[in-house]
């Protein structure tokens, strides 16, 4: 696979832990274009976040090459830059505390870059509104919801002014208002700021909802479409202990026993409508 300068991109990527264990990554190639959200599946221990590692460096390829924008993660003289341009976000908000305050514990990443305090203070306070967590500026960090220390996670990120975000389950620890509350942050930070994406979840209803879904198993990559074409594959999901989202799974099923109803449904409002349809044989209404 020849690379023309995408956001990320994995060429023929294997990577072990140990010498002589089973590959964590074997020969993995992938391309993350600029602009794009990509959601990652697969079961415990596939090899996700071993990938997502190697996209900022914090693991090097056994053998085949990363590149982030072009830039060869080998290369020390890299590490600088690349840490600045794909910032991570972690499973545990508790893990990502630094400082007593927010804005000092948004800010402490991107001074350690060396940003000058002018500057510092212009982007810590445009990374706490864009991740929505202005208004706690002043606030202990440990006194937040697990939603709110993620957004201050997030924040201290964007204080770096990434490309890309790559989020390894960033949502598993929150409650759903959490959960919601951090998607649409990353959601709106991908629309309106075109920061690329790269989400690792096990939550289905949040992959349906990026531009392409990976799928991962025994550190290969074995799926890679839109979340329709993935999510219709419900069959090799199941046999991968992968689910599909409830709406593709019900729609799925009564499609199975014969009813006429669309088997590539993977929307909850879309299902909504499908249903509507099949029991009254009429068009939904339309929204509001
Ligand atoms: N620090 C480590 N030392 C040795 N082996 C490791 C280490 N971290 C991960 N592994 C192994 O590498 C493989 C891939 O692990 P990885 O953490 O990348 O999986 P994952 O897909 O992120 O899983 P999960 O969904 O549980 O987070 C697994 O077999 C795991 O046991
Ligand atoms: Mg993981």
């Amino acid at each position: 696979m020849q690379c023309t300068q995408p956001m990320l991109c994995a060429q023929g990527v294997t990577f072990r832990y140990d010498e002589g264990a089973k590959p964590a990554l074997d020969n993995i190639s992938l391309s993350v274009e600029k602009g794009e959200y990509v959601a990652i599946l697969g079961a415990n221990g596939c090899g996700k976040s071993t990938l997502a590692k190697h996209f900022n460096a914090i693991l090097l390829p056994e053998s085949g090459s990363v590149l982030v924008e072009g830039m060869p993660t080998s290369q020390e003289e890299n590490l600088l830059a690349l840490r600045q341009k794909v910032g991570m976000v972690f499973q545990n908000p508790d893990n990502q505390i630094v400082a007593t305050v927010v804005e000092e514990d948004v800010a402490f990443a991107a001074e350690n870059l060396g940003v000058e305090p002018g500057e510092m203070r212009r982007r810590v306070d445009e990374a706490m509104r864009l991740a929505g967590i202005y208004a706690y500026r002043d606030k202990a960090p440990h006194k937040l919801s697990g939603g709110q220390k993620q957004r201050v996670a997030i924040a201290g990120v964007l204080a770096m002014q990434p490309d890309c975000l790559i989020l390894d389950e960033a949502t598993a620890m929150l409650d759903p208002i959490g959960r919601q509350q951090v998607m649409q942050t990353v959601h709106r930070l991908n629309r309106q700021q075109g920061i690329t994406v790269v989400q690792i979840t096990h939550y289905m209803e949040e992959a349906a909802m990026a531009d392409r879904v990976v799928v991962m198993s025994a550190g290969h990559i074995v799926m890679d479409g839109t979340p329709r074409e993935v999510f219709t594959r419900a069959d090799e999901l199941h046999a991968l202990h992968l689910d599909v989202p409830q709406p593709a799974e019900l729609c799925q099923m009564l499609a199975r026993e014969g009813l006429d109803i669309p088997d590539d449904i993977i929307g909850v409002d879309e299902c909504a409508a499908a249903l509507y349809r099949l029991l009254t044989g009429k068009e939904a209404p339309a929204h509001e």
